[in-house]
């Protein structure tokens, strides 16, 4: 049966779950503090870059299944399940931020009119979701069911993973919310994705396990690639044949300048806080957090040792978001780079295909170009941070004329090796040989 929900905080998870769900069938009301977010959701128009989401934002506005409102007294009244997929940002001291879900809640203890299923789609810490329920329970005359419910979504492959998870997770103390779950994602169950069915601490650390194994995927292959440059290895060929054994598998061993996101380097850093806290250090996850810091600033301690330390030297940047397919920069390489060039007082032109906006608001100062040829001209290094497909085919013959050092950094290894030799370039790779 469609179910009435509502989901508070259209952020990223709460844009996809919102527009997912009403696809599902369910008629869905997404809310958000932000009016202008709202007005320019109800005109179908997204305030995220994500492929693919804007059609089916559009066509579930056009069936009816799909609003948006700032009105959230009616939309709790209303509603059956409560997704709450409000911000937690991280506090100085590292602890995740739970003011905004304990202000949902207080809305609900008012508003709410009937036993309500309240689901916790944020990444919260271990026992949130317990502590949760335990205080929605005092002073409230109805026991509401709280479930947690974490997202595995993939920027910039968010549709498709909605739609095709590899697996749901609904952790719970009760039955009765198993069988509203089971109806909220009914369309999974038909094509058969599989469901965990757990507590809430399971569920709470089956979201940061995850992100963290992937993370170490990441962080392992790194330091291969590193170990590779040095003994002349091949990292990519190591990583194809590690692939090959099922028990690996071939994802997420991509060498690269370190992992970034919003995820990635604020589940390992409170993965690592929480175990010390509970006195059983996951010590291999701190030295993960220390290794892709490293990553970063090896980088940019291997592009100023081969520009002679930079004297008079420009560098040109190709890729500012933290992966390619968003326009997302948070904790990207870039930053990291950028910040030491200024520091060191080294001019920079930059070029992203959708990042640069959001770039521009933490870095005013540097040069934007309008493509990568004109970010290109003129420089001395071509470093490429991100993995975009039109920097897999730069025209390596017009970047030659055009630069006043032929080096290029390609830390996505996304270049053609053989056409640079041929064209005559210095480069370096990661976990490659590198030219000189
Ligand atoms: C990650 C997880 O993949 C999702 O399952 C999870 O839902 C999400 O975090 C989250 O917790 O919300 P996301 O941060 O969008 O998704 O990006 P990923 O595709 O996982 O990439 C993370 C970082 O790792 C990027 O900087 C990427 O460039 C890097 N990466 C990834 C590599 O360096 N090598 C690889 O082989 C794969």
């Amino acid at each position: 049966m469609s179910k009435n929900i509502c989901v508070i905080g259209i952020g990223y998870v709460g844009l996809l779950t919102a527009v997912g769900l009403a696809d599902f069938g369910n008629y869905v009301v997404g809310i958000d503090i932000d009016s202008s977010k709202i007005k320019s959701l109800q005109s179908g128009k997204s305030p995220i870059f994500e492929p693919g989401i804007e059609e089916y934002l559009r066509k579930n506005l056009a069936s009816n299944r799909l609003s948006f409102s700032v009105d959230v007294s009616k939309s709790i009244k209303d509603s059956q399940v409560i997704f709450i997929a409000v911000g937690t940002p991280s506090k100085e001291n590292g602890e995740a931020d739970l003011r905004y879900i304990i202000e949902v809640l207080d809305n609900i203890r008012i508003l709410a009119n009937e036993k309500k299923t309240i689901v916790i789609k944020s990444t919260v810490p271990i026992g949130t979701n317990r502590r949760l329920h335990e205080y929605l329970s005092k002073d409230c005359i109805y026991n509401h069911h709280i479930v947690s419910n974490p997202e595995f979504l993939r920027e910039g492959k968010a549709v498709y993973d909605f739609f095709h998870p590899d697996r749901v997770v609904i952790g719970s103390n009760d039955e009765d919310s198993k069988e509203i779950m089971k109806d909220v994602y009914r369309s999974l169950n038909r094509i058969n994705v599989p469901f965990v069915w757990c507590d809430w601490e399971s569920s709470e650390l089956i979201k940061y396990a995850s992100n963290c194994f992937l993370a170490l995927k990441i962080g392992y292959i790194n330091q291969i690639a590193s170990f590779s440059e040095i003994v002349g290895a091949d990292v990519q060929v190591i990583a194809k044949a590690m692939g090959m054994d099922g028990r690996i598998g071939p994802k997420f061993l991509h060498a690269g300048p370190g992992y970034g996101g919003s995820c990635f380097p604020k589940d390992t850093r409170a993965l690592s806080a929480m175990g010390k806290k509970v006195n059983a250090p996951i010590s291999i996850i701190d030295a993960l957090v220390k290794a892709n810091e490293e990553q970063k600033v090896n980088i940019y301690n291997r592009l100023k040792k081969r520009l002679d330390n930079f004297n008079g030297k420009k560098v040109c940047i190709l890729g500012l978001s933290f992966k390619a397919e968003t326009d997302d920069i948070r904790e990207s390489c870039a930053i990291t780079i950028v910040n030491n060039l200024l520091k060191d007082n080294i001019d920079i032109q930059v070029h992203d295909p959708k990042a640069m906006l959001n770039f521009s608001k933490e870095f005013p100062n540097i040069i934007y170009a309008d493509n990568e040829y004109e970010a290109i001209k003129n420089c001395d290094a071509l470093l490429i941070l991100t993995e975009w497909n039109e920097y897999r085919s730069l025209d390596l013959v017009r970047i030659k004329q055009i630069m006043r050092t032929a080096y290029i950094f390609d830390t996505r290894n996304v270049v053609d090796i053989g056409e640079m030799d041929r064209l005559g370039f210095s480069y370096d790779l990661i976990g490659k040989r590198t030219h000189l």
